[in-house]
């Protein structure tokens, strides 16, 4: 055994020690850094996330994610203590809109129902009528009557999907961007396709290339079987149960590792190997272990801000299914 493999040991057992002092539950999101993923309770994307956070049990949760994620997990449990291992994790889609900006959107589109991904902050949750994520934004648009109008935002590429997948022609779409989903660009799509013939591919509907990948489909260079659009959990379902022997992967690197642990026997390869989210690496092993020791860094939401905010949350979990995300 390795001297890292020892001292990996000893960070865990340390790790699982604190929690159990301070009655806490760990969750921990597909991107968060192998590391981290082991050790924690539970492993999941965003939604399955918030409904744990929401049903456990635990009167600590400790959020491995970024700032968003820890916020929902407060809003959902105003009563428990939420911790996150770095308070500055932020994340470059949701600082793509302002509570300021929605509402000047919004006094443009009198009667329109807003949607804003949770990759938004509460404040701007607080301005929304229904949150969605990933894996359910194309239910939460269908149950929006064919007579509003759709705002959506601030993600334009799962505007996109949603618009295409709904044929809902009245989504007006915010041009927000995640910039590690983005930079999974069109080329490096279509020079991993045209070199690994047989893979699936599994794409995350936030990635710059989903229009690329339909489109190689309309021009008969990828058969439309082979393309799966996917929430991370839906990702991880399909991984399960895909028959193919390789799967090309377009989202955050750390999703891999849920990936190759769901099945071990496919070969999963990232599309854009350099695709880390900066944000969710930080939370680092050292960092974690000292929210978990010192019980910081700890988060709050705004009374003012707090129950419009868990309303719109409230609502997408009423309505969303779990999962899929196709
Ligand atoms: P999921 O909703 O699939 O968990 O993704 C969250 C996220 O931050 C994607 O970048
Ligand atoms: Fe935000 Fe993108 Fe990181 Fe997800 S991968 S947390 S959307 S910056």
């Amino acid at each position: 055994m390795t001297i890292t493999a020892t001292a990996t040991r000893t960070w865990a057992r340390a790790v699982r020690d604190q929690a159990a002092r301070l009655g806490a539950v760990i969750l921990a999101h597909n991107y968060q850094a192998p590391q981290i993923q082991d050790v924690a309770d539970h492993v999941g994307d965003s939604l399955a996330l918030s409904r744990i956070a929401a049903s456990c049990d635990a009167g600590t949760i400790v959020f491995a994610g970024v700032h968003f994620m820890a916020e929902t997990a407060k809003l959902l449990s105003p009563d428990k203590r939420v911790l996150i291992p770095d308070a500055s994790a932020g994340c470059s889609l949701a600082d793509s809109i302002t509570a300021d900006q929605l509402r000047a959107w919004k006094r443009k589109h009198p009667g329109a129902v807003t949607v804003s991904y949770v990759n938004t902050t509460a404040e701007v949750k607080a301005e929304t009528d229904i949150c969605c994520t990933s894996s359910n934004a194309v239910d939460v648009v269908r149950s929006i009557p064919p007579d509003r109008p759709v705002l959506f935002c601030p993600d334009q590429f799962l505007g996109a999907h949603v618009r295409r997948v709904t044929g809902r022609g009245d989504i007006h779409v915010w041009m927000g961007e995640c910039h590690v989903h983005a930079e999974i660009s069109p080329t490096e799509l279509m020079a991993q396709v045209h070199s690994h013939h047989d893979a699936e591919l599994f794409i995350h509907p936030e990635c710059g290339c989903t229009t690329a990948a339909l489109w190689l489909t309309g021009r008969g260079e990828l058969p439309a079987e082979r393309i799966r659009v996917l929430s991370t959990g839906g990702m991880l379902e399909a991984a399960r149960t895909t028959g193919t022997g390789e799967v090309l992967v377009a989202t955050e690197v750390g999703m891999l590792h849920q990936l190759r642990q769901a099945n071990p026997s496919v070969r999963f390869t990232a599309v854009n190997p350099r695709a880390a989210c900066p944000f969710m690496r930080m939370t680092t092993p050292d960092r974690l272990l000292a929210c978990l020791r010192e019980g910081r860094d700890e988060v709050r939401v705004d009374a003012s801000i707090a129950p419009p905010a868990r309303a719109a949350v409230e609502r997408m979990i009423a309505i969303g299914r779990s999962g899929g995300g196709e």
